[in-house]
C-alpha cells in the first residue's frame, strides 16, 4: 500500500474517530465537588469513549470465524451466531461486560456505526472465577492472533485495512496468549513526537527491543506511589494517556481529554481485588503469615490494619528475574518522559536511572496469574518453588482452569525439545521460557523457607 493511500486512510479516520467522541470537556475543579473526579464516570468513559482509531467493524468480526482452522472452523459453520461470537470470544479473550446482557464486550469500545475500539480493558480487564472482572489484567487476551485474523477477514471482504494493521506488519504485538509488546508500542510512538507531544516528521524508526509484558492488575494502583515493572513513573493521570498516542491525535486532544482521564485515574483508585472464594485454613494462613513478615514484608509490605507497602525497587542483580524489560526501556526513553506533557515536565517524579523493579502489592494476588511481569510463572506454587518452574508450559483450555491446588493457572508441562527445533513453540499457546524476555529464573527468597513454611505461605497469600 502506498504512503499516500495510508495517509488517506489515517485522515479519514481521524474524521471517523472525532465523529465519535462523546462527552464534552467540563473543566475540574477541586473545590466544587459537582465537578469533582468521578469514578463511575471514568467506567463509563472507559466503555464508551474512543480513543484511538477502531481495530476493525462488526462485519469483519461477525465473519472472522470463516479463516479459523479446522476443526474450529466447521464448529462456527455450524454454530448460532450467539455461539459463534462466543467461540470468537473464547478465541481472543475477550469478556462480555459484568451486569451487561447485550453482549458487548468489556475490552472494545462498540459504537453505533459498528466500529470496534480497544479500550483499556483489552489487556485490563479479564476474568476471575469465570465472571468479567474489570481491572484484573487479560490473562487470555491473543491480540497478535485476533489482529492476524481481523486483517485476513479484511483482505477477503475487499475492506481497507486500519492502522493496527500496518503497525501488525511492523512489529510483533505480543507472542504468547495474555501477553503484549505495549511498553514497545509506547516507545515507538512517543519517538515521534516532542516534549509538548507534537508529531515531528521524517523521524526514523527508533532501535528497540521487541519483548512481551504481563499487565499488572489495576487493583494495584491505590498502593503504588510509581509505576511501571521498574517503578520509574511517579502516578498521575496524564501518565494514563499514552495509550492515545496514536498519530491521528495531536497535542489539542490530548489537551481536551485531560479530565476524562481525571474520571478515569478516579476509577482505578477505586478498585479492590477480588476476594479467594473457597475456604482458606485459618491457622495454617496465621502461620504463614508469621513466616510472611519475616521473609517477604521488606519488600511487600504488611496487609494488617493499616496496611503498609513500601515501594520498594529492587536492585536487578538481586531479583534475578528477566532483565530484559529492564534494558528494553532505556535510560534516554525515561529521560525523555521526564522531559514532557506526560509527568507535567518533570513536576512528578521519574527515576531516570531505577535499579530494578518494583515489588508490587500482593493484594488479589491468587486472582493475577500467571506471575512476574513476563508472566513466566503460572502459579503461586511455583513462584514459591522456583528449582521447579516448568521450562515449556501450555494451559490446559483456552477458558483458564483455576488450579486451586497451586493456586494459578492449570498447565501441562511439555517436554522441552532443543531451543529451535520445536516448530510448535512458536505457538501463542506455549510459553517457552528460553526464549528472549520469558525467562522464568529468579526471585529465589522462598528457597530459605522449609516445604511446610512455603505451604503455610501459600494459604496466607490466598488471604491478601
Ligand atoms: C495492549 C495492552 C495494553 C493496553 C491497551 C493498555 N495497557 Fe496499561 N499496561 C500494559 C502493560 C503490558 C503494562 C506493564 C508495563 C510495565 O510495567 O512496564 C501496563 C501498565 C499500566 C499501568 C501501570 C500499572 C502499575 O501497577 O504499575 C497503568 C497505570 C496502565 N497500564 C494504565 C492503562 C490505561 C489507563 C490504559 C488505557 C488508556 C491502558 N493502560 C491500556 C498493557 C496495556
Ligand atoms: C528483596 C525483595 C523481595 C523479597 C524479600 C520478596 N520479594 Fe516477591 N517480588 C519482589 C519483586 C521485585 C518482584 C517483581 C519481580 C518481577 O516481576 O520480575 C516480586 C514478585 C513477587 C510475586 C509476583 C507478583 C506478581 O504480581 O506477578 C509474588 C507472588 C511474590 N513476589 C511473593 C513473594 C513471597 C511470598 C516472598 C517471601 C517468601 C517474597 N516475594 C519475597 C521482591 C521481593
Amino acid at each position: 500500500m502506498t504512503l499516500e493511500r495510508r495517509q488517506v486512510i489515517w485522515a479519514l479516520l481521524v474524521t471517523l474517530s472525532s465523529f465519535f467522541l462523546l462527552g464534552t470537556a467540563q473543566p475540574l475543579t477541586a473545590d466544587d465537588p459537582s465537578t469533582a473526579a468521578d469514578p463511575s464516570r471514568g467506567y463509563t468513559l472507559l466503555l464508551n469513549k474512543a480513543y484511538v482509531p477502531r481495530y476493525f467493524d462488526q462485519q469483519v468480526f461477525d465473519q472472522v470465524w470463516q479463516v479459523w482452522p479446522e476443526p474450529l472452523r466447521s464448529a462456527a459453520e455450524k454454530a448460532t451466531s450467539e455461539q459463534r461470537r462466543e467461540l470468537a470470544f473464547a478465541r481472543y479473550g475477550l469478556t462480555s461486560r459484568p451486569g451487561d446482557n447485550t453482549g458487548l464486550p468489556l475490552q472494545f469500545v462498540v459504537d453505533h456505526e459498528g466500529n470496534w475500539t480497544p479500550n483499556c480493558f483489552f489487556c485490563h480487564g479479564g476474568s476471575v472465577s469465570g465472571a468479567p472482572y474489570p481491572g484484573a489484567p487479560n490473562a487470555q487476551l491473543a491480540m497478535q492472533t485476533l489482529i492476524k485474523e481481523t486483517r485476513a477477514t479484511k483482505l477477503r471482504l475487499g475492506k481497507p485495512f486500519d492502522p493496527v494493521d500496518f503497525g501488525s506488519l511492523l512489529m510483533p504485538l505480543g507472542t504468547t496468549r495474555g501477553t503484549t509488546n505495549a511498553v514497545i508500542f509506547g516507545v515507538i510512538l512517543a519517538a515521534f513526537r516532542d516534549h509538548d507531544l507534537n508529531i515531528l516528521p521524517g523521524i526514523p524508526r527508533p532501535q528497540v527491543t521487541h519483548h512481551d509484558m504481563d499487565a499488572p492488575p489495576w487493583w494495584y494502583f491505590q498502593k503504588k506511589q510509581t509505576l511501571y515493572a521498574d517503578g520509574f513513573a511517579e502516578k498521575g493521570h496524564r501518565g494514563l494517556m499514552q495509550f492515545a498516542m496514536d498519530r491521528s491525535n495531536g497535542p489539542e486532544k490530548f489537551r481536551a481529554w485531560e479530565d476524562d482521564f481525571r474520571h478515569i485515574f478516579a476509577y482505578m483508585e477505586s478498585l479492590t481485588p477480588p476476594p479467594y472464594p473457597a475456604t482458606v485454613k485459618p491457622d495454617l494462613a496465621g502461620r504463614g503469615r508469621l513466616i510472611f513478615e519475616q521473609t517477604c514484608a521488606e519488600c511487600h509490605g504488611t496487609y494488617g490494619e493499616p496496611p503498609e507497602y513500601p515501594n520498594r525497587i529492587v536492585p536487578i542483580e538481586e531479583i534475578g528475574t528477566d532483565r530484559v524489560r529492564y534494558d528494553a526501556l532505556t535510560r534516554e526513553h525515561r529521560q525523555s518522559y521526564r522531559d514532557n506533557w506526560f509527568s507535567q515536565y518533570g513536576k512528578e517524579k521519574v527515576l531516570v536511572n531505577t535499579p530494578g523493579y518494583l515489588a508490587p502489592p500482593l493484594d488479589g494476588i491468587w486472582a493475577s496469574a500467571p506471575y512476574f511481569h513476563n508472566g513466566s510463572v503460572p502459579t503461586l506454587w511455583h513462584v514459591l518453588h522456583p528449582q521447579e518452574r516448568p521450562t515449556v508450559w501450555k494451559r490446559q483450555t483456552q477458558q483458564s482452569a483455576f488450579d486451586e491446588q497451586h493456586v494459578g493457572l492449570r498447565i501441562d508441562e511439555l517436554s522441552p525439545r532443543p531451543a529451535g527445533t520445536n516448530r510448535a513453540s512458536a505457538s501463542p499457546e506455549i510459553f517457552d521460557t528460553r526464549r528472549p524476555g520469558k525467562s522464568a529464573q529468579g526471585h529465589r527468597f522462598p528457597e530459605q523457607l522449609s516445604e511446610s513454611e512455603r505451604a503455610a505461605v501459600l494459604e496466607y497469600l490466598k488471604t491478601l
